[in-house]
């Protein structure tokens, strides 16, 4: 497809949405306020916003800036703003990246499918133990999570093989209002639960002596994280902006997005376990075991009230789910249509399948075939672990060598001020200087902490 021909997003809003729904995932909703509730409560948020600002708002500037002066997929945007030279690899790195999230992430969001089908069929009300073995016997069963996991990725296809506007754009300006409106809905009945104020102290509450460098180092890790840095997804997106679209602005109003939806998310969730008493952990024990006991015996008044509340949670969940697939699905697609040169169906097609294929694997890994581990690990966890604990802190450290060190500023500046048109010649100097020296310090600290070297 030539240039004049590519797609893009059709508005500003589309721009936003579209790129804070590939932000807004399970990363806001199982991590974030699980991580700050342990994490010192509002001293973790203060931290948190600062790694956002100063290390994750550039380091998604810099993907911006390399995906829309390329205006191809991330693989051969990397080529081209490097000069075609081995910093390419980096760009590569990206899409395997995002292809092989896509596959383990893919199976997550099955499992919230499930459960909106379980809650609304009632199934998810009984004492914890039984709430406990629901869990466990569907993750392991052979078959319900690969067929959610094919659901979910049939839907991934649908929306994708229609295209940047009519699908991607779409379905984000749907999706991420309903999502936005659902979380107030349910903030707002978690918080007039009896005791809900003692869930809201504990997430705000500032606790000074729990903060130590492990700390800045978690908040690091989640800001990348959430913000989809490092896996090809922001730097595709990218591709799709006009060069009428602010850049720094964009990558801003995103960031308070996803910050928003985080701190929303433990706002229902602290307020509600701690009226009934339940100490809240993390990950998928945290939405598939403690979050449907707490959700029914916080609202055993007004059961009905809990069971909206719960059809109602796990609906959001599949939501911002879907919206980050569709952007992890992009990259892959995007990259086999412009490299190969099929039609985007075909790519979309191809793609799916892929993923359905070690989408299976994983699902498989976690309980039904005990021969899908790897290195001490299931699929699934290993995926998790090359993704989250391997390639994103190297493509993202790299990412800022290249902008920082090799791309001619006169390149990162014209794409940071579309090319003189805006008036935030004065940001670029601190945006550089956060990209030369500040993130790539702290990503490697990050890396080499995580392996006990630091
Ligand atoms: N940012 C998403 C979240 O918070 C996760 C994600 C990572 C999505 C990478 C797309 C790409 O859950």
């Amino acid at each position: 497809m030539s240039k004049l021909e590519r797609a893009s997003f059709g508005s500003k809003l589309g721009v936003i949405l579209a790129t804070a729904g590939s932000a807004v995932g399970l990363g806001n909703i199982w991590r974030f306020p699980f991580m700050t509730g342990q994490n010192g409560g509002a001293v973790f948020i203060i931290i948190y916003i600062f790694c956002v600002l100063l290390l994750g708002i550039p380091c998604m500037i810099s993907e911006f800036i390399i995906g829309r002066s390329g205006q191809c997929n991330t693989a051969r945007a990397f080529s081209k703003i490097s000069g075609g030279s081995a910093w390419t690899l980096i760009g590569y790195m990206g899409v395997l990246t995002g292809f092989l999230i896509s596959s383990y992430y893919a199976v997550v969001s099955g499992w919230c499918l499930e459960y909106v089908w379980a809650s609304l069929l009632g199934k998810l009300q009984g004492d914890p133990a039984y709430i406990n073995s629901y869990f466990e016997t569907f993750s392991q069963d052979p078959v319900k999570p690969v067929f959610w996991t094919f659901l979910i990725l049939l839907a991934t296809y649908l929306i994708v093989e229609n295209g940047v506007r009519d699908g991607i754009e779409k379905a984000s300006k749907l999706m991420m209002p309903i999502l936005f409106f659902l979380l107030l809905i349910i903030v707002v009945a978690s918080c007039m639960l009896p005791n809900a104020n003692k869930g809201i102290e504990f997430l705000l509450n500032p606790d000074i002596t729990k903060v130590n460098g492990d700390v800045f180092l978690a908040a690091l890790g989640q800001s990348f994280y959430s913000l989809s840095i490092a896996m090809g997804c922001i730097c595709t997106y990218a591709s799709y902006f006009s060069k009428h679209t602010n850049l720094p602005g964009s990558a801003i109003q995103i960031g308070i997005i996803d910050f928003l939806v985080a701190l929303l998310a433990g706002l229902v969730i602290f307020p509600a376990a701690f009226a009934v008493g339940v100490n809240p952990d993390s990950g998928p024990s945290l939405i598939f075991i403690t979050l449907p006991n707490v959700f029914q015996q916080a609202f055993s008044a007004i059961p009905t009230l809990g069971y909206f509340i719960s059809v109602l949670f796990y609906i959001l969940l599949s939501m911002a789910a879907l919206t980050s697939l569709m952007s992890l699905h992009e990259v892959s697609t995007a990259f086999i249509e412009e490299e190969l040169g099929t039609t985007r169906k075909l790519a979309a097609l191809i793609v799916t399948v892929c993923c359905i294929f070690l989408g299976i694997f994983c699902s498989l890994s976690i309980g039904a075939v005990e021969q899908y581990h790897f290195f001490g690990l299931s699929l699934f966890n290993l995926f998790d672990f090359v993704t989250g604990q391997l390639l994103l802190p190297i493509v993202g450290f790299l990412t800022c060598i290249l902008i920082g060190w090799f791309v001619p500023h006169k390149i990162v500046r014209d794409e940071f001020t579309n090319r003189g048109t805006l008036d935030n010649g004065g940001l670029f100097h601190i945006y550089l200087f956060l990209v030369k020296y500040v993130c790539p310090i702290c990503i490697l600290f990050i890396f080499l902490h995580q392996f006990g070297l630091l």
